[in-house]
């Protein structure tokens, strides 16, 4: 998971010691993998972490190996999360997301997902020409 962090995000991936934190605290939190190929000869395509506190389930991460993009399988995983929140007895499911990643940004919202709030120029990354705002975004689990 942490090789293929490192090219979903190559300027602030998580390290395999945070990878390894964020198993610990199971089952709070579980995470997700898509897996690709035979018996034997598996790749990782994917992931996705999910941390679930009372009725509020937090998205902590989603990725596809960036050959295997496009075919599904980044909603596929989050669907796997949001199965995964309802049966912990969440209601609603919140997440954080950089305002400039739009493949992101079309996933949730084509998933139901609507920006609750911004945080103006929360990331800030060294080289970028100027901060880049979250966007805080939140999906109801449960109807009305
Ligand atoms: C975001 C990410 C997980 C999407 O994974 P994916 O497997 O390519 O997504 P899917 O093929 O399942 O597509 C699901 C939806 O995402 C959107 N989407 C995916 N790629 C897109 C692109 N290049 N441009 C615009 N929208 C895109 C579409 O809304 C698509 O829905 P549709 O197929 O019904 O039209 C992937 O781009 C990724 O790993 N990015 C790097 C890591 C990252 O930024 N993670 C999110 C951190 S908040």
């Amino acid at each position: 998971m942490a090789e293929l962090e490192a090219r979903c995000f190559p300027h602030d991936g998580w390290s395999a010691q945070t990878f390894w934190a964020e198993l610990a605290q199971r089952p709070r939190r579980s995470y997700w993998v898509a897996v690709d190929g035979t018996a034997g000869e598996e790749e990782l395509a994917g992931y996705a972490g999910l941390d679930v506190a009372g009725d509020l389930a937090d998205v902590m991460t989603v990725a596809v190996d960036p050959g295997r993009r496009g075919t599904g399988l980044g909603a596929r995983l989050l669907e796997t999360l949001h199965a995964r929140a309802v049966d912990a007895g969440a209601v609603a499911v919140l997440l954080e997301v950089r305002a400039d990643n739009e493949p992101a940004r079309a996933l949730y919202s084509t998933r139901g997902y609507r920006v609750v709030r911004t945080r103006r120029g929360y990331y800030r990354s060294a080289g970028a020409a100027s901060p880049v705002d979250a966007l805080v975004m939140r999906k109801e689990l449960v109807g009305p």
